[in-house]
């Protein structure tokens, strides 16, 4: 495995790999089996896979937020290595965005600005500026991302023409034994503040089950399910367009739910079909 900091060594390193297809997977490290997944897909679609670990700071609204995001350098190269990651690219904050360059923010649209959006303004204008400096510096032709950031999943696919040469995999989300879907933040919960977060699981289930009744039924529920918890956004959205649905709705759903358990923002969604 070659482990790369700078754009010119990314280069170098990908040589004669760029004559075949690469995958591209884009994290902020702390990996878990989650990124794992992410991984294995990548390996599956191409024959060089590209890991990026990068803690975007441009992403981050609150700068404490962003000092305590996890950081497992050592452990996640020697996943990467274990899992036949072909190239770690490592860029630094200057690497990303060298000094006195001015950095353009591509804007991700109205949508930006709804459900995570809403609660983290900026966030996924940091994501999608930093997303579309990997894609320059690799180049892949396929970019893999977690189903589990959905709202994340559909931006990138938006900012991606359909015409261009990247395709956007999404994986779905791995979850623990119990349901709690993994993220890089569980390790901040505690025993009970973990008991607690299973609602939005348990929403999301309970959500699927009363789908066939219609979007009623399914808000009954899932007001149900997260009563014990600090919600900070749960709407059922269309999943093409990512409208609020009305009562009438039929069809594909996404019930996206942000919570904030102690200190902890936690996300989890999942497909709902109405009608
Ligand atoms: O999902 C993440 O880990 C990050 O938002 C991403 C896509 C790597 C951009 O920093």
């Amino acid at each position: 495995m070659d482990r790369v900091e700078s754009l010119v060594e990314l280069d170098r390193a990908l040589g004669t790999r760029r004559e075949s297809l690469i995958a591209l997977v884009p994290t902020m490290g702390a990996l878990h089996a989650g990124h794992e997944a992410l991984i294995e897909k990548a390996k599956s679609l191409a024959r060089t896979t590209v890991l990026s670990i990068f803690v975007n700071p441009l992403q981050f609204g609150d700068s404490t937020d962003f000092a305590r995001y996890p950081r497992t350098l050592a452990a996640d190269i020697e996943a990467a290595r274990r899992l036949g990651v072909d190239v770690i690219w490592i860029p630094t904050a200057e690497d990303m965005y060298p000094p006195g360059k001015k950095i353009t923010l591509i804007d991700p649209g109205p949508l930006g600005n709804e459900f995570e959006g809403a609660i983290r303004p900026g966030h996924f204008a940091g994501v999608l500026t930093v997303v579309s400096r990997l894609f320059d510096g690799v180049r892949p032709r396929f970019a893999i991302f977690g189903e589990k950031d959905r709202q994340q999943l559909e931006l990138i696919r938006r900012m991606v023409k359909p015409e261009g040469r990247i395709e956007i995999v999404g994986v779905s989300s791995i979850r623990e034994e119990d349901g709690l879907v993994l993220s890089s933040r569980n390790r901040f919960l505690t025993d009970l503040e973990r008991k607690r977060a299973l609602g939005m699981y348990r929403a999301i289930n309970h959500a699927q089950q009363v789908g066939g009744d219609g979007v009623a039924a399914v808000n009954a529920v899932v007001a149900e399910e997260l009563i014990a918890l600090d919600v900070e956004y749960s709407q059922l959205v269309d999943a093409q367009t990512w409208e609020v649905v009305s009562n009438d709705f039929s069809g594909e759903a996404i019930l996206v739910i942000a919570a904030k358990v102690g200190s902890v923002h936690l996300i989890d969604n999942g497909l709902v079909r109405i009608g």
